[in-house]
């Protein structure tokens, strides 16, 4: 075992079972640092992993030829007992392609023997030693984003378990609330003057917003915990948009606004929940009634696209500001109004867990003065036919 000591140095462990080598090595160090490192040569991997174990060193140069083991296995020797210890291969002419492999197992670099000088080696070694350091830290980071991430989801998961709790809870006090209204207003437990009637009205009317609210939050905790069930089955894409149609007809009315489906060049049949896309529908497009002037037109249209159906609701509103969008979807996602105020809703956010849940993607096509485009796909159920044919027509 050959030694080299000097303070503050770098800690080689050399391992090299030719002693015309590992001298070679040491001159060459000692010429370039002559107190840059401290230098421990050993000759056997059994006396390397036993050197690691005992102490620390800054970075292994290694022979992976050696009396008790060759190639990769001792490299990975190594590592098994010092994962974080840099490695420099030292490798002859013939055995390069080895060296390579060696640093795609974990080895920092490797060098030629016979093909180096002092200055090179030293540099080969600082080199090593501090693309190892990079390396670990990254590995850290990682692993500390990676136990962000986990815990970031764990408060997530309770988050929405309190909130659907509490959702849950606030349902039955609504439910008798308004029943106790529902009496009182039918003037069965007495009679009532037009400022009590005006009040319970008043009453009447904030208690279905709060429902409606609570409803939207159980849904979309129930489809974002995977506990909605959709049930699937083929249906007409044409006469899905018409009864959400008919079903917007008083809002639209109401809006002094027109809801309108496009005609299909041929029939086309998806496969749907068909509950669930009318919600959609009704969702999409009662927006653009509620969230624009009065007057508003909404065409509802379809095309296929491959083995997809592509549903659109456009509308020829004021549309949204593109740094809006991404916001919509969130639940609560606030955008500023005309005014300067701040609006929020479940909807939309509803309507992308419903459309997603369905293997599809809801999209928005909008700026400014633009009117809106939502945009969802469905399976195509007749081309979903035809494509499963196909093998058997052939
Ligand atoms: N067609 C549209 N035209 C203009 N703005 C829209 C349109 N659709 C959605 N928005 C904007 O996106 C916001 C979010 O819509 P979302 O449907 O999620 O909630 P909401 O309609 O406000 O409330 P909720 O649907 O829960 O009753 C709306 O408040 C509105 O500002
Ligand atoms: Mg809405």
């Amino acid at each position: 075992m050959i030694q080299s000591a000097a303070p503050e140095c770098i800690k080689i462990l050399l391992v090299e079972d030719q002693p015309g080598d590992a001298l070679l090595t040491q001159t060459m160090l000692s010429e370039a640092a002559p107190n840059g490192f401290m230098l421990t040569h050993v000759s056997s991997i059994r006396r390397a992993v036993q050197n690691l174990k005992e102490g620390p060193c800054d970075v292994v140069l290694l022979d992976l030829s050696l009396p008790d083991t060759c190639g990769l296995e001792t490299v990975n020797s190594i590592l098994e007992v010092a994962p974080s210890v840099p490695i420099v291969v030292l490798s002859g002419l013939s055995n390069e392609r080895l060296a390579i492999q060696s640093m795609q197992q974990g080895a920092q670099d490797y060098l030629i023997k016979g093909q180096v000088d002092g200055n090179l080696l030293l540099r080969t070694v600082c080199f090593a030693i501090e693309r190892k350091r990079l390396v670990e830290n990254a590995r850290n980071q990682a692993e500390v984003l990676e136990q962000c991430v986990q815990e970031l989801e764990q408060m997530d998961k309770t988050k929405n378990e309190f909130v659907s709790f509490v959702a849950h809870e606030l349902k039955t006090p609504m439910i008798v609330a308004a029943l106790a209204l529902g009496r009182l207003e039918s003037e069965n437990a007495g009679s009532l003057n037009d400022e009590q009637k005006q009040l319970i009205g008043m009453l009447q009317r904030n208690i279905s917003r709060v429902t409606a609210l609570v409803n939207g939050v159980l849904n979309l905790s129930y489809l974002k915990a995977g506990r909605i069930q959709l049930a699937w089955t083929e249906v007409d894409l044409h006469a899905l948009l018409v009864e959400a149609a008919c079903l917007l007809a008083p809002l639209a009315q109401d809006r002094r606004g027109v809801v309108r489906t496009q005609e299909l060049e041929a029939p086309l049949r998806v496969r749907c929940d068909p509950d669930k896309v009318i919600q959609i529908l009704v969702n999409l497009a009662s927006n653009s009634f509620k969230h624009n002037e009065c007057g508003t037109t909404v065409v509802m249209g379809v095309r296929q696209s491959g083995t997809r159906a592509q549903i659109g609701v456009h509308d020829d509103g004021k549309g949204i500001a593109k740094h809006e969008h991404a916001k919509l979807f969130r639940p609560f996602g606030q955008i500023t109004t005309d005014s300067g105020g701040r609006i929020s809703g479940l909807g939309l956010a509803i309507s992308k867990a419903l459309v997603e849940a369905h293997g599809g993607n809801l999209l928005l096509i909008s700026d400014e003065g633009e009117g809106c485009t939502f945009s969802f796909d469905l399976e195509a159920a007749g081309a979903t036919a035809a494509e499963h044919a196909k093998p058997e027509l052939g």
